[in-house]
């Protein structure tokens, strides 16, 4: 493979990056952010690698979540408490469905820049550069506000430094106490279209009594009170991305320092391109998006170029194919990585196939269409052999009306009500503890399937 530093992809062909029209004050914020501290270290950063390794083997299980953009305007601590805190929930459920440990890796304390399917918007005869993300330029329809100005680099910075200082605080001061968590999960369960996923939430009770009655309790047992929570954001901007690697002095390797896991978007995986040339080089985990147009060759080269030790955990492939057409498209990227021995974790992205404007004219998901995609991806691992090894949700804790559906059906005519999206529409909070119920359900059935296969073996 040819000589690699974070600078190399300068020399390769970029997407969905903005031309800065200021050469001195890119360059001035890239030196700046180039001094302060990166936001993870190395280690960590191998953690959770091998965390994924196990994933990709069953051992364990991805649970990636969070906004599809996070916003300058929308900053604040209790939208970090109440989305770190479904997290919690959705884990604990998906715990008990799958009886392995879940990995849990928010969507935040970074996930600032967003590709776009069209490099201009037109409103009422206007025409105007994309939105491309609050670290790049700004959503209000002005051309003021869409010329991409490299100090909001800075800005976003801050924001992923106090956020994730927020989630380390979260992690291990209390919030995050097993009880705790799952008290908010009764009470969801305990309204009257929820009661369907009681039972569960039941079980799950008996067996904290339990650890309670035996002695397992939070004060003795610090991991249950405690969580891992790692960060993680579409590595998109890189000169951000260039800006904040650092060289690992215990290891002598280099990481991105911007978060735990980077990953590549559905439009930037060209295996020429700039995206992958950088990210082919630190030894974050990366994700990978694969979407209907994501041939075997170029997955081929893909798992080459980003993973030539073939090292477990190191990459995560998430399929986002869209309700209806994942038996199309996932058996023949199974295929190539079973050919070339990959080791991978398959995560399924539900979100980003399934978008649809509604009647209204707003951008939104149907639960159903979610739902039927997390199906169709345990359906065709089960048929190929393979573990689905995670999933990858664009949600909030917030109380928001952006997708359609879910037992407290939100309907087309509510979309209107707390539309707060800055770009894709996210579940809210019952909606993503439904889908980890249902991802649940499937996680036991596939673990039951497995003891029948072993006993009639
Ligand atoms: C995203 O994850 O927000 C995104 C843009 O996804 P994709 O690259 O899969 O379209
Ligand atoms: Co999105």
């Amino acid at each position: 493979m040819t000589e690699w530093d974070k600078s190399t992809w300068r020399n390769k062909p970029r997407v969905q990056m903005p031309d800065y029209t200021d050469p001195a004050a890119l360059a001035a914020v890239e030196a700046q952010l180039a001094k302060y501290p990166p936001l993870v270290f190395a280690g960590e950063a191998m953690r959770l690698r091998e965390e994924l390794g196990r994933a990709s083997r069953g051992e364990a299980f991805l649970l990636q979540g969070g906004d599809c953009a996070e916003s300058f305007a929308d900053f604040s601590a209790d939208g970090i408490r109440d989305t770190f805190k479904v997290m919690l929930q959705m884990a604990m459920v998906l715990t008990f469905g799958a009886k392995v440990p879940v990995i849990k890796v928010g969507r935040m304390a970074g996930q600032f820049a967003k590709p776009r399917s069209a490099p201009t918007e037109t409103l009422e005869g206007v025409e105007l550069p994309s939105y491309r993300g609050d670290i790049i330029n700004e959503l209000d329809f002005t051309s003021d506000a869409r010329i991409p100005d490299p100090r909001k680099m800075l800005q976003a910075y801050t924001q992923s430094a106090a956020t994730l200082n927020l989630l380390r605080a979260f992690s291990t001061g209390g919030l995050a106490d097993v009880h705790q968590v799952h008290k908010w999960t009764l009470d969801f369960t305990a309204s009257g279209e929820a009661e369907k996923y009681r039972a569960m939430a039941e079980r799950i009770q008996d067996s904290l009594d339990f650890m309670q009655s035996a002695g397992v309790t939070a004060d003795r047992m610090h991991t249950l009170q405690t969580v891992d929570f790692y960060t993680s954001h579409e590595s998109l901007l890189l000169e951000y991305e260039e800006a904040l690697t650092r060289l690992d002095a215990t290891t002598g390797k280099t990481v991105a320092g911007s978060g735990h896991m980077l990953w590549i978007g559905d439009r930037t995986r060209q295996p020429d391109g700039a995206h992958v040339e950088f990210l082919r080089g630190v030894i974050n985990p990366i994700g990978l998006k694969c979407g209907p147009t994501t041939t075997a060759e170029d997955l081929k080269v893909l798992l080459e170029k980003l993973n030539p030790e073939n090292e477990a955990g190191r990459l995560t492939l998430i399929a986002r194919f869209g309700a209806g057409n994942v038996a199309e498209h996932l058996p023949r990227l199974i295929k190539t990585v079973q050919e070339e021995g990959a080791n991978v974790v398959w995560s399924c992205d539900p979100m980003h196939g399934n978008t649809i404007k509604s009647a209204s004219g707003y951008k939104t998901r149907p639960f159903d269409s979610v739902l039927k995609e997390v199906q169709e991806f345990f359906a065709v691992h089960k048929a190929e052999g393979s573990v689905p090894g995670g999933v990858h949700f664009e949600m909030t804790g917030s109380d928001v009306t952006e997708c359609t559906g879910g037992v407290r059906a939100v309907t087309d005519e509510d979309l209107s009500d707390r539309y707060h999206t800055a770009c894709d529409p996210r579940l809210n909070a019952s909606q993503s503890l439904e889908l980890a119920f249902l991802v649940a359900e499937e996680l036991s059935s596939r673990r039951n399937g497995d003891a029948l296969a072993a006993k009639a073996s």
